[in-house]
């Protein structure tokens, strides 16, 4: 049995208290729903920003008889009160909130700099003087920036291509300064693009897997950035999931206090995968079986590659991704067939 199988085990017939800040976004409804799944009890943080209502509807139908061991704060960790509030009493904190996107930081460096480290900072301190056991927070491939030398591993980091990138980088420095300076346990998790079921489809900053579900779905014209030789690697929904839940209940010293990348572990060009989601589509539109995207200009601000060393979350976490990039986007198609 894998740690991550093992581990569920073990939480069902323990169950802990988890606070998921961000818990009406993509990646924090999802957390949300495997955690009330697995017996947790469950609060939720969110300002709806770009979180929204039904996803949080979603994640609770999914958890059946679980959803009963959830309650919600409709707030902001702009305030630090009502992080101190909802840290009150919780084992484990997986913190989401932040203004994702690096066009958006672009245009509004400011709103993401007040959420990504003003709202960090204040979680940090809310769950230090809380004496939370855990602090998992979701950093990113961004900050990879100008280093191309493939793959990304944790230890070797460029200079930083967008806002967002400085944000999630200086939320790396302060963890790693409250473990100097307090003492106090925290996991970063470097999510390298991201996709899966609530994932936004709507809205000016998607990104690139919703986009075409919805795109190719609504039946409109889709773009590929650049010359479709960028490549990511792409991480489904489940495997970060399993790399939130591990980190959190991580004891080994060695462990804690480090940033780790979560991926699958291979990269695909923007080419690829737009054959891969149109083939996806076409199961059950069988007229974009030979969509075909228009390629334009590069986008500021954007890596050219990224790939992810994923050995160390394997060997210090007992990561194990389940799925590729082409298992997710068959496991996620459904979700967008029912919900564009
Ligand atoms: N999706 C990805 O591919 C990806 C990649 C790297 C890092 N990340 C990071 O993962 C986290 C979750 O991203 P996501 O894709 O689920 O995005 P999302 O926008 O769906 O979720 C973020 C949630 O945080 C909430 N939020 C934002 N600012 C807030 C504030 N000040 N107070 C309270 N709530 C606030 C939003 O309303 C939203 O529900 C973010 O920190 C993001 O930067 C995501």
């Amino acid at each position: 049995m894998s740690a991550y199988r093992d581990l569920l085990d073990r939480l069902r017939a323990v169950p802990k208290k988890w606070l998921v800040t961000g818990a009406a976004g993509f990646i924090g409804s999802n957390l949300v729903e495997t955690l009330l799944q697995n017996g947790q009890t469950v609060t939720g943080l969110d300002n709806f920003s770009t979180g929204y209502q039904k996803n949080i509807d979603m994640a609770l139908a999914a958890a059946g008889a679980g959803a009963k061991n959830f309650s919600f704060t409709r707030g902001d960790i702009r305030d630090l009160d009502t992080c101190r509030a909802l840290c009150a009493g919780v084992d484990y904190v997986l913190h989401q909130a932040a203004l994702g996107s690096v066009p958006r930081s672009i245009d509004d460096p400011a709103a993401s700099n007040a959420s990504n480290v003003d709202g960090f900072l204040n979680m940090l301190l809310a769950a230090r003087d809380a004496g939370v056991k855990n602090f998992v927070y979701a950093s990113s491939s961004s900050i990879y920036g100008d280093e191309l030398t493939l793959p990304n591993v944790e230890d070797r980091i460029g200079k930083e291509l967008s806002p967002y990138a400085v944000t999630k980088h200086v939320n790396e420095l302060y963890a790693g300064v409250f473990a100097t300076a307090y003492g106090f346990s925290s996991i970063g998790l470097r999510y390298f693009n991201v996709f899966g079921q609530r994932q936004d489809p709507h809205g000016a900053y998607l990104s690139v897997i919703p986009l075409w579900f919805a795109g190719l779905l609504k039946g409109e014209t889709l773009y590929i950035n650049g010359d479709g030789e960028t490549s990511r690697d792409f991480c489904f929904i489940d495997n970060c999931v399993q790399a939130n839940i591990l980190a959190a209940c991580s004891t080994d010293p060695k462990a804690l206090n480090q940033a780790y990348n979560v991926s699958f572990g291979q990269q695909i060009s923007l080419t690829d995968l737009f054959a891969l989601v149109r083939d996806e589509v076409a199961r059950h539109k069988p007229q974009v079986a030979k969509a075909e995207a228009v390629y334009r200009e590069f986008r500021p601000g954007d890596v050219r590659h990224t790939r992810a060393n994923i050995g160390k979350a394997r060997e210090l976490l007992g990561f194990s991704p389940e799925y590729d990039v082409r298992a997710g986007l068959h496991k996620v198609c459904p979700w967008y067939v029912a919900n564009v």
